[in-house]
């Protein structure tokens, strides 16, 4: 369990002290209410209800198909079963495609689905609708690097930013986001060092998850922790089950690992 007090909920306040005192900052997805209350009793710092449910729950192909109202019954299901974390719940494909859009399905999510922060991804296209919506009091997190909504644009689920280019425009991105009012940042499959640089280069804090142990925070799919990923699991992740015990054995060895930051290993990282 983190230093911030086990009974107070925690906030992106919180969140920023952690980053600024060098404390890791652990999260995992979930999907319902019975998962929720485990991780957070156990004392998980954030919760991101993300659209990985349409593989991970819903059996589908990739992210895409997943609608606002899936998101919004696996995010009401979630903020009744936790107490502390904070919830960030992603918003789907196409459904910030413009402000007036992303506002409508923000409230929705805020609303219907208990949404504390929402998630969305991309860089320079998305950073007046991030600017529009912390304007309407909706807090932000962004998500760089592979972005699996794009995955047909992008070609598969490949690592970002290996090309100086590229991790050039990610970083640019970062700030972006920074500057339009974001409370937060996802990083998903980027080489450790780009990560580093980055998570030095802003003040929100920075979550990675296949982006090494430099990020101020890790996140985890909570089927990849538990092992029981569907087919092959990313070689970013590690099954905390094997040789746990339990579940709730598992969701504590990996935030231990998280905090005294044993996990991510070189052997998890690009
Ligand atoms: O959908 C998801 O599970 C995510 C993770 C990378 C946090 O966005």
């Amino acid at each position: 369990m983190s230093s911030h007090n086990p009974s107070q909920p925690v906030t992106r306040a919180s969140l920023a002290r952690m980053k600024a005192a060098g404390e890791k900052i652990t999260c995992l997805t979930a999907y319902d209410a019975g998962f929720a209350r485990l991780i957070d009793a156990a004392g998980v710092d954030m919760i991101i209800v993300g659209d990985s449910l349409g593989m991970v729950v819903q059996g589908r192909e990739s992210t895409l198909p997943v609608t606002l109202d899936d998101m919004i019954y696996h995010a009401a299901a979630v903020a009744r079963g936790a107490r502390r974390a904070l919830r960030v719940v992603d918003m789907p494909f196409m459904t910030y495609a413009d402000v007036r859009a992303a506002l409508a399905n923000a409230a929705r999510l805020m609303r219907e689905g208990g949404a504390q922060m929402v998630k969305l991804e991309g860089g320079a296209r998305v950073t007046e609708i991030v600017h529009d919506l912390v304007q309407q009091g909706i807090p932000v997190c962004g998500h760089l690097g592979l972005l699996p909504q794009s995955v047909h644009q992008l070609g598969g689920y490949r690592v970002q930013g290996r090309e100086r280019e590229a991790a050039h425009a990610i970083l640019e991105d970062a700030r972006g986001l920074e500057s339009a009012g974001a409370a937060l940042l996802v990083l998903e499959c980027v080489p450790a060092a780009l990560a580093g640089e980055i998570t030095r280069a802003v003040s929100m804090p920075v979550i990675g998850i296949g982006a090494g142990p430099e990020c101020d925070g890790q996140v985890l799919v909570l089927q990849d922790m538990l092992g029981i990923t569907p087919g092959k699991a990313p070689r970013f992740a590690r099954d905390f089950m094997a040789g746990a015990g339990s579940i709730q054995a598992a969701v504590e060895a990996y935030l231990r690992a998280v905090q005294d930051g044993s996990f991510p290993a070189p052997e998890h990282c690009f």
